[in-house]
């Protein structure tokens, strides 16, 4: 790295030096970022005691926008490469979205010998060890906060705050478009669609949703707290995925009657043999529990630890200016320790990572939530009873909403605890009973505090 120029300030006998940041991204969070820098600059310079300077900005059509509001001349570039090689810059900011060239970038700054700051979660999820050995290599920071519900600082309370815990569990609620969808059916009662175009108009869904609504989005994000929480490699293939596509209204009505309510839940917990289950589902939770009272697009985590108990944490989860602040923290925690001339600590808070050891999720005894929707006649309930008595599956209790047209009548059994597996086998058979109008639905039941 070229040495910069050192500067004393007034009031400190200390010398700093000014800091060169180079963004490449300009789209939602590129702008929030450069946004919140501006508003923020002063008091991100009281915090850091030395001079941190956007030299240069980069996106594919930056020469056509009209940059006036960051009130201080700045070079662009539409090459990211520039970014990288400019002998002005020291931090690097990576928010270009698309994961071939994010992760081209985030190489390229790192085999320069600088530091890079990104918030792209498949990046860092897919390539994470990889990132770590080369910002190793070079000595360099590597930030990745604002990979992991937005401006919510929950990897920096894992990896700082509870560096002395050992964690048995965490949960997330952390994607904010399935959980604006949920919370709006559960609050107005409302359909999966209509509350997915409510989203769209707002800006909480992409117009494509498919990354949000099947889960993938959510599974990302609990590989890198995963790894996080346990110092273990977790591999996005080895993460079981079930999106909320297929949740009704009815659901929470029957949900509510069993004081519980619907999530979409990203989880990971420690199982026998110090193997990890990973997993994102919606699940049926308590309505007293912590997560229960996380609403519309924000984002909650729980985390478990063996002696501090329960730990939650919320805010908000996506947004330019909010994500924004996540990547600055990060930009400010490498500048400190660049200041301070001390080395880089790993970004996953672990200097050994143990290999992948994943638990069959199936082999979890859980209770479960049986909604099926069947062209009404008589013997429905005896059949299905005895399939789920040949699979040795208890029935809790049956419930059944009124006035339902009788050629699409819902009906739900709660099943007492049992290895997942068994219900699964059950639920094929049942699946194929010819009075069904809709595929069933099968959600577990979560103890979560
Ligand atoms: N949106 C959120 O709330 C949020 C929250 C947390 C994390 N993230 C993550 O943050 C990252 C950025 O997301 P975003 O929503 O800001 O994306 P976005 O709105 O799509 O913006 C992407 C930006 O990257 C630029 N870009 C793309 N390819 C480029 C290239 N080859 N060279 C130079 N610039 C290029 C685009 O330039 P042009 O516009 O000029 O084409 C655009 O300015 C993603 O990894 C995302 O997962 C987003």
């Amino acid at each position: 790295m070229n040495p910069s120029p050192r500067i004393r300030f007034a009031n400190s006998a200390r010398p700093v030096r000014t800091l060169g940041l180079g963004v490449i991204g300009l789209g939602t969070v590129g702008t929030g970022t450069l946004k919140v820098l501006a508003e923020h600059r002063r008091e991100i310079q009281r915090r850091l005691g030395c001079n941190l300077q956007l030299k240069v900005i980069c996106s594919r059509s930056v020469h056509k926008r009209d940059l006036s509001w960051l009130g201080q001349p700045v070079k662009i570039t539409s090459d990211w490469r520039k970014v990288v090689h400019d002998p002005e810059v020291h931090i690097v900011v990576e928010l270009v979205g698309v994961l071939s060239t994010a992760r081209a970038i985030a190489f390229a700054v790192l085999d320069a010998g600088k530091h890079l700051v990104t918030a792209n979660k498949q990046l860092v999820a897919e390539h994470g060890a990889e990132l770590v050995e080369r910002s190793r290599a070079h000595n360099v920071g590597l930030g990745i906060e604002a990979c992991v519900a937005g401006g919510t600082p929950v990897l920096h309370a894992v990896r700082e705050g509870l560096a002395g815990e050992n964690f048995t569990a965490v949960y997330g609620i952390l994607n904010g478009t399935t959980n604006y969808i949920l919370t709006e059916m559960e609050r107005r009662g409302c359909a999966f669609n209509e509350a997915l175009a409510e989203a769209q108009e707002k800006g909480y869904a992409e117009p494509d949703p498919t990354f949000d609504v099947e889960g993938y989005d959510a599974s990302y994000k609990i590989a890198i707290l995963a790894m996080m929480c346990f110092g273990q490699a977790v591999r996005i293939v080895d993460i079981p995925v079930e999106g909320i596509t297929h949740i009704d209204q009815v659901d929470f009505a029957y949900a509510h009657r069993l004081n519980h309510t619907l999530r979409l839940i990203a989880g990971a917990r420690r199982r026998a043999g110090n193997r990890l289950e990973v997993f994102v589902r919606p699940m049926m939770i308590p309505t007293a529990s912590r997560l229960a009272g996380v609403m519309g697009a924000t984002n909650g985590i729980l985390l478990v630890g063996n002696k501090g108990g329960n730990t939650s944490i919320t805010g908000r989860g996506a947004g330019g200016e909010a994500t924004g602040v996540a990547v600055l923290s990060d930009v400010v925690q490498i500048a400190r320790s660049i200041a301070a001339g001390s080395s880089i600590s790993t970004p996953f808070g672990y200097e050994n990572w143990n290999p992948p050891r994943i638990a069959a999720p199936d082999e979890n005894v859980v209770a479960t939530y049986l909604r099926l929707v069947v062209r009404d006649r008589p013997g429905i309930l005896g059949r299905v009873c005895a399939i789920l008595g040949r699979h040795r599956i208890n029935i809790d209790s049956v419930l059944q909403e009124p006035d339902c047209k009788k050629q699409h009548l819902p009906f739900v059994m709660t099943l007492e605890a049992t290895k997942e597996k068994h219900v699964t086998r059950a639920l094929k058979e049942i699946a194929r009973l010819p009075f069904l109008a809709e595929p069933p639905l099968l959600l577990p039941f979560s103890d979560l505090p």
